[in-house]
């Protein structure tokens, strides 16, 4: 029987004991929204907007960015279009459903954690569904067909999602002073995560995403509910559901990239028994289809400013973010640990 949670969970008023966290890793008390976590408007003047990135980049890890050239209208019409999906009769998921990483995966893990599913048998609250975006010859038939109108707005969305993507790269690297194109290579590959959070019984019992920290470049989120927070000097804080904001967070290749100048975040995903919940992800990420080497940028590694990390393929950073990933929580270190100087 498929695990979705999305086909079982609606009325259901306690939780089954598979998806019962121990207490240790449970969220805990409320956490309200924090307004000082950045909402950076993109048509203010260039110079301004590089220096209040660099600045969000620096000091959260997060920030948010409006006025980013997607419609409102785009961004609602995403919001729509994966609620019809998870809401569709369980056999229709089932078409795209798999419990293996592949092209596009329907499951109730990430690819990220799905080999430590079956170890920990503790499930999180919600349904990911996970595929590569661009180019659209190559992927696209591997989407999902359903709703029938998937594949035409999804594709018009992640090459919009390209755009906004580099934008904000480009505005990074030159905060950094960067060579113009610095990301080009290693952030080519766009995979969109949707994750859907139904509605759950109890939210302090059970987990939409535990804390973890992303293993791309950067990640660009929407979500239409509460429920993603990050980890700000040892304390979690929550990020503003804004519905015409993306929420933009650094991933541990940045941090590398960056010679440490930015920070990754670790960030967690908490229910709610009011509302579902979904949040509709494009992540940027090294290819794999080449080889890719990731190391600290040249131009930031100087007599002041010595090299932090060593240079490393990105698939080897990927098989040790999995064992990482592996291990019981709570776990020793960082996945970055191996790679630093
Ligand atoms: C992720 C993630 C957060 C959210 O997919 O890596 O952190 O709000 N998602 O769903
Ligand atoms: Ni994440």
């Amino acid at each position: 029987m498929a695990r979705l949670v999305s086909s079982w969970s609606k009325g259901v008023h306690s939780i089954p004991k598979d998806y019962i966290v121990p207490p240790e890793r449970r969220c805990g008390d409320f956490v309200a929204v924090c307004k000082d976590i950045p909402v950076i408007d993109l048509q203010k003047q260039r110079p301004e907007s590089v220096q209040q990135i660099l600045k969000a980049c620096q000091e959260f890890g997060v920030f948010q960015v409006v006025n980013h050239g997607l419609t409102d209208k785009m961004m609602a019409d995403m919001r729509v279009l994966y609620d019809e999906f998870f809401n569709m009769p369980v056999e229709e998921k089932l078409d795209v459903y798999s419990d293996k990483p592949g092209e596009c995966v329907l499951s109730t893990t990430t690819s990220t954690s799905t080999s430590h599913y079956a170890k920990e048998h503790v499930l999180s609250w919600r349904d990911t569904l996970i595929h590569p975006c661009l180019p659209l010859e190559k992927y696209a038939s591997s989407w999902p067909n359903k709703p029938v109108r998937y594949r035409k707005e999804v594709g018009r969305y992640a090459a919009e999602m390209r755009k906004l993507g580099f934008k904000i790269l480009n505005l990074i690297g030159e905060g950094l002073e960067l060579d113009i194109d610095y990301f080009k290579d290693v952030s080519q590959k766009q995979t969109m995560v949707i994750n859907h959070y139904p509605l759950c019984p109890d939210p302090s019992l059970a987990m939409g995403a535990d804390a973890h920290t992303d293993p791309n470049v950067i990640t660009i989120l929407q979500q239409d509910q509460y429920g993603l927070q990050v980890l700000k000097d040892g304390k979690w804080i929550g990020v503003e559901p804004i519905s015409n904001a993306f929420v933009v967070n650094l991933g541990y290749q940045l941090q590398v990239i960056s010679n440490g100048k930015l920070k990754s975040v670790e960030h967690r995903a908490v229910l709610n028994s009011t509302a579902a919940r979904t949040s509709i992800s494009t992540f940027f990420s090294p290819g794999s289809d080449l080889p890719i080497v990731i190391e600290p940028a040249k131009e930031l590694v100087t007599l002041s400013s010595p090299q932090m990390f060593k240079s490393y393929q990105f698939s080897e950073f990927q098989a040790n973010y999995l064992a990482y990933m592996s291990k019981p929580v709570p776990r020793n270190g960082t996945p970055l640990d191996p790679y630093r100087l």
